[in-house]
């Protein structure tokens, strides 16, 4: 019998075995422009509602005993039925809808290892907590439900066919981010890409490409790490600006500043560029003395650039790429501008939920959330309350429409547990170094609703510091509550850049004259983004504009909401609540079904209400 020790962190005892292997933004990956293996596909499933596999170590998957008699085992990987990898279990199984436990996924997969390289995994998302188990070994523990982990399975791998082992427990807990009481459904599963990618020894694990702030939009940023401490040497290349820059790293880090003009991005004409790096392995510290810095990639380009050869192999260390736009989001005063434009940030707020796949969206899915959020008028779309598939933000670039980007620090979090800060901070971490390349990314918040105490000020001052410190080239925001006194005045404001504030006049709080006191009575010395505003309706019950739930009373607040806000000089955007109905068990009437009603548009996606005109007549005068 498995010793259960004593020590209990945030996370059940049955997983303390496992908390060395836990897997952090620290172990990632640069991905762009790397080929992969993926796992995704049929996998082997049992459901595991007393962690049984983690408890009895399923894993070693021990057949006999010391004598070589067999066991009686309780778990038949290939025997248990299949399912398609990624999905959320709960709408991919009828009988799995309201499971909220642990489940199993084991399959198998060939492998063969090539030489000097390493070997990572990468999951897109699991929600919530995901241990990994390669050939009876544990690869890698993850916590958070929204955020990509990896892990070097370099050693654990054979040639040959290997078996790999997910445990993803949906279970929701108090000392969770986000904690176990939200306004949305808890999917479970692993709903993201699952893939192996092979890279050399000393890889790009961060590659960043951004227009320096300040700079009069001419001059470009690059900076880049690699997975060790190794000295090398960089050439960056823009080919259509007939940009290649050398830098060196030094310890395995390096940046540079490169004077450019580049076209600019933004939602109208989301010009983006190919970029690439290649890094270079240097002879050593003599060699590299003898030589003006760089001077071997130098003539490893030079090579490139007179007789268009690849670079010379042997020297190349790594390769890696992207596609970028350059822009700059900036304050003044209580102004947003957009490569030295002002503009208002017309927005809608989005879940990422569908009726058929759950958190699992395909690309199709992601392209008609972007199609309909321009086709109301948007130029802005906050992405709650957690991060989004990565491809959101890729199309967002593509298609031109800027985003708010969130971490799931939602309501009452454990804010006085150190573990959970940690945990909140790598998964701002894992969000920042995921999408920090992406143009359309101009917010990241920290946040939302998180009622005031001296622990959440703490807590989330600190959050705001540390998303600062790790990104100049963005702004920090939370969705923050209105004030008892019914004025706009969160002492986390002077921590953030701009000021989000969620308000249901008319809903919630049904008498409109709030609405008014709440915007002539505040002060704020910052620009406010309205992050919530609306009501419920179903789609075709019809009645009074003061019946709620009737399309007519939510066409009537978004009429009265417009009207305020955009009558308020310091309001300089909005993300109303919400596209899309989404499921949620806490809407239980019978006019809900479970689901969130506030959607301008249904869950189908097939039928927009009267307020879905009344938003986009008001942001096509804007
Ligand atoms: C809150 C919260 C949302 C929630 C919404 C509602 O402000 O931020 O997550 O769904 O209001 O009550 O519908």
């Amino acid at each position: 019998m498995q010793m259960e020790n004593e020590n209990y962190e945030s996370l059940p005892v049955y997983y303390q075995p496992f908390l060395p292997y836990r897997k952090t933004a620290k172990e990632r990956i640069f991905m762009g422009g790397r080929e992969t293996e993926p796992l995704n596909g049929l996998w082997h499933y049992a459901v595991d509602q007393y962690h049984t596999c983690l408890r009895s170590q399923w894993y070693l998957d021990r057949r006999e005993d010391e004598n070589g008699s067999r066991l009686p085992l309780d778990y038949s990987f290939d025997e248990w039925p299949e399912i398609q990898l990624p999905c959320c279990w709960n709408v991919a199984k009828p009988e799995l809808f309201l499971y909220e436990s642990a489940m199993i996924f084991t399959r198998t997969f060939l492998y063969q290892r090539r030489k000097s390289e390493r070997t990572y995994l990468r999951i897109g998302a699991a929600n919530y907590l995901c241990v990994v188990f390669i050939n009876g070994k544990a690869a890698g523990l993850h916590e958070g439900g929204s955020t990509p982990f990896f892990m070097d399975v370099t050693d654990l791998l054979v040639d040959g066919d290997n078996r790999i082992i997910l445990s993803v427990d949906a279970s929701r807990a108090p000392e969770y981010v986000p904690m176990d009481n939200t306004d949305w459904f808890n999917y479970g599963g692993v709903y993201r890409d699952i893939e192996l990618i092979r890279v050399p020894v000393h890889a790009v694990k961060d590659f960043r490409v951004s227009l320096v702030p300040g700079s009069d939009f001419g001059e470009i940023e690059v900076s880049a790490e690699l997975t060790d401490t190794k000295d090398a040497e960089a050439v960056f290349e823009i080919p259509d600006l007939g940009i290649v820059s050398k830098f060196s790293l030094s310890q395995g880090r390096g940046s540079i500043r490169i004077k450019a003009k580049p076209e600019l991005w933004n939602p109208g004409d989301p010009k983006l560029y190919d970029v690439k790096l290649t890094v270079f392995r240097t002879e050593d510290k003599d060699e590299i003395k003898h030589q003006t810095a760089g001077a071997a990639a130098q003539s490893a380009v030079d090579s490139c650039v007179e007789d268009g050869n690849a670079l010379n192999t042997d020297q190349v260390l790594d390769e890696v790429s992207d596609r970028v736009g350059f822009r700059e989001f900036a304050i003044k005063g209580r102004d947003f501008y957009l490569n030295g434009k002002k503009i208002f940030l017309k927005g809608i707020s989005c879940h990422e939920d569908t009726d058929d796949h759950g958190k699992a969206l395909t690309r199709e899915d992601r392209v008609q959330v972007i199609k309909t959020a321009k086709e109301l008028g948007c130029n802005y779309m906050r992405l709650a309350h957690y991060p989004h598939n990565e491809e959101m933000a890729k199309l967002a670039d593509e298609m031109g429409l800027m985003l708010w980007e969130e971490i799931p620090v939602y309501w009452t979090i454990a804010f006085s547990n150190e573990d959970t800060y940690r945990n909140a901070e790598n998964q701002l971490d894992e969000l920042i170094s995921r999408d920090y390349n992406r143009a359309s990314v101009i917010i990241w918040s920290v946040g939302n609703e998180n009622p005031d105490s001296d622990e959440r000020y703490s807590f989330m001052s600190r959050l705001a510091e540390h998303a600062r410190q790790a990104d100049k080239t963005r702004k920090i925001s939370a969705a923050c509550l209105v004030s008892p006194d019914f004025t706009i005045k969160d002492r986390l404001a002077k921590s953030l850049d701009i000021i989000g504030i969620n308000e249901y006049y008319g809903w919630y709080v049904p008498d409109f004259d709030y609405l008014t006191k709440l915007f002539r009575s505040s002060r704020p010395d910052r620009p406010v983004i309205v992050s919530e505003f609306g009501g419920g309706a179903l789609y075709g019950h019809h009645g009074s504009s003061t019946e709620k739930f009737t399309e007519e009373c939510q066409a009537e607040i978004y009429r009265k909401q417009v009207e305020v806000l955009g009558g308020t000089d310091y309001v300089k955007g909005m993300s109303p609540w919400i596209l899309f109905d989404f499921r949620c068990p806490r809407r239980t009437s019978h006019i809900q079904g479970y689901y969130n009603r506030k959607g301008l548009v249904t869950s189908d996606r097939k039928h927009r209400k009267e307020a879905f005109y009344v938003l986009q007549e008001f942001y096509r005068s804007k």
